[in-house]
């Protein structure tokens, strides 16, 4: 049986206004009633019961995620944990082995999943956790890689390497997180490698092994913070989770274990990183708007408008995200998420 773990932290910064630290991209009802958390959870449901779901969010976002949760499974929010303050994903997966070593034995097979992603055909998502079963079972920690289709450099990049034996299973000859882009570029060229989709398939001893071996600081300091966590899932001491190196679990672990396995799959995934991504997604008109909320459109083509609670009316423009939240408006450049993460910034920077 499965221990799914929802990694549900991050904060999704390129689709402001409407992704805030104090309610960020997977809380938020992107596409359609659900939020990407909820679609996750829902996802995580079909291979294990609500009580097994393992969920790691923040203290301060606790009251959203709880009631998110229960409004799917109340057993849901039972698996939930909760971060005193963010130190990244290596810290958030080894919170969630440690207590799932030690309620459901050492050798339980953890799907780690990001609360923030979508995946349209989930049936090819089954196969391929299916296929990476036996391998994660014999002490691997299995990979899902997406074929690449631009030179991206915020994603983890897989070289695919032989066939392990079992279908679909292969060997990683390299696991690169965030490359610069002309080693994107290259990779891209090169035709052998895929993306990183930031599921992780293995048990959770093979984790904690690797861990401590190669990042042994992350795991003695969340060994301790562990050791703090109480019975409504937060910890006692929250100084202990402060103390924890904070490092993507890409970079503590990925790029540097040798147990490390890949399952090719395409379950038509988008991590929704950007207005772009989210306008590639959605259903559009025959001008290629793509409209979310109450819009007037006149000689307009390929613009994201959404609009929450007033009208928004676009004459005459192409290629644009307008973005009408309560408290702020965006008008950006669709393409350019780089400028919103400026944007962002900028608002930081002010305090
Ligand atoms: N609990 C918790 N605590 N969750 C966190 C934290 C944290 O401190 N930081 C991030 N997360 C969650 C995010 O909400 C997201 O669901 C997931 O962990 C991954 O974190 P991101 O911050 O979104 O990582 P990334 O997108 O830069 O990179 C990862 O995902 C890419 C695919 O989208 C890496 O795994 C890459 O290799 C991968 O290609
Ligand atoms: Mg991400």
């Amino acid at each position: 049986d499965l221990v799914p773990v929802i990694l549900a932290g991050g904060s999704g910064t390129r689709l402001w206004p409407v992704s805030r630290t104090a309610f960020p991209k997977h809380l938020v009802e992107l596409l359609g009633e659900e939020s990407l958390l909820q679609t996750t959870a829902r996802r995580t449901l079909k291979l294990a019961g609500p009580g097994r779901i393992l969920t790691v969010a923040a203290a301060g976002q606790a009251v959203l995620v709880r009631r998110q949760l229960r409004a799917l499974d109340p057993a849901l929010a039972q698996g939930l944990m909760l971060e005193p303050e963010p130190r990244n994903t290596a810290a958030a997966v080894a919170l969630a082995a440690f207590r799932a070593a030690r309620d459901l034995g050492p050798q339980s097979l953890l799907w780690v999943c990001p609360s923030d992603h979508l995946m349209l055909a989930t049936s090819a998502l089954m196969e391929a956790v299916a296929a990476g079963l036996r391998a994660a079972a014999g002490g691997r920690i299995v990979t899902f890689g997406i074929a690449p289709s631009r030179a991206e450099t915020g994603f983890g990049w897989i070289a695919r390497g032989e066939s392990l034996g079992d279908a679909g299973v292969f060997d990683v000859r390299r696991f690169v997180e965030k490359p610069p882009r002309a080693e994107a570029q290259a990779m891209l060229e090169d035709g052998g490698y895929l993306w990183n989709s930031g599921m992780f398939l293995m048990r959770a001893d093979t984790f904690l092994e690797e861990l401590g071996r190669l990042a042994s600081e992350i795991h003695e300091a969340t060994a301790r913070a562990f050791a703090a966590l109480d019975a409504d899932g937060e910890i006692a001491e929250p100084a202990l989770y402060g103390a924890i190196p904070s490092a993507p679990v890409d970079k503590a672990v990925m790029e540097r274990t040798d147990r490390i396995a890949v399952v090719p799959c395409d379950p038509r995934w988008s991590d929704v990183g950007s207005w772009h991504a989210l306008w590639e997604l959605m259903d559009k008109d025959a001008q290629e708007n793509a409209v979310a909320g109450e819009a007037l459109l006149q000689d307009a083509s390929r613009n994201l408008v959404r609009s929450e609670h007033r009208l928004v009316a676009l004459a005459g423009v192409q290629d644009l995200a307008v973005i009408e939240t309560a408290d702020a408006i965006l008008v950006a450049d669709r393409a350019n998420s780089e400028a919103v993460r400026g944007i962002v910034a900028q608002l930081a920077a002010a305090g």
